[in-house]
């Protein structure tokens, strides 16, 4: 049997606990499809192209069973798609447990043959999430521990660039 699942996320940007996580999967799966929303009503710092390269970039060693794919809508569908039987999700800590466990019951109550699947984050990256990083990062901080290399270089970029209009 193979097992297909999907990572569905905002990633904007990736950050090192992103990358953590679709490491941990990439072990446990056949198929790991990273899905990058394309939420219109959200105004990202990354387009969806963007997201999607710069996670290419990071996940290259992973392996060919890992591939990312810009979605829009319901993840369920989506997973659907991809004829994946999972979902990933990483919790960091507790806080994101409530939050987390309303959306795999949602999935679950649109999708019951699809299961939402939970991997801890690494310890030392249980602080991380990509709006403190860009937070950090406008502000002059070190983001270095927070994001995988190529992000951390692009996200300078990008602050350099100036406010957007
Ligand atoms: O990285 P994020 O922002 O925590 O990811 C949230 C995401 C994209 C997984 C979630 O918002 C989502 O699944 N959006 C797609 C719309 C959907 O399927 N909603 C119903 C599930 S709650």
């Amino acid at each position: 049997m193979t097992r297909v699942a999907v990572f569905p996320g905002s990633f904007d940007p990736m950050t090192n606990a992103h990358l953590d996580v679709a490491r941990r999967a990439s072990g446990l799966f056949d198929r790991l499809v990273i899905g990058v929303l394309n939420n219109p009503k959200k105004r990202p710092l990354f387009d969806v192209g963007e997201r999607v390269s710069l996670i290419e970039h990071c996940v290259v060693d992973l392996g060919e069973h890992v591939s990312v794919e810009a979605f829009d809508g319901l993840t369920v569908e989506f997973a659907r798609r991809q004829e994946a039987g999972f979902i990933v999700r990483g919790l960091r800590a507790v806080s994101d447990f409530e939050a987390e466990l309303q959306m795999a019951l949602t999935n679950r109550k649109l999708a019951p043959e699809i299961d939402t699947t939970f991997l801890m984050t690494a310890l030392e990256y249980g602080y991380v999430s990509s709006s403190l990083a860009k937070e950090v990062a406008r502000f002059g901080g070190d983001v270095t521990e927070m994001l995988p290399a190529p992000v951390a270089a692009a996200l300078a970029d990008r602050l350099s660039e100036g406010p957007r209009v």
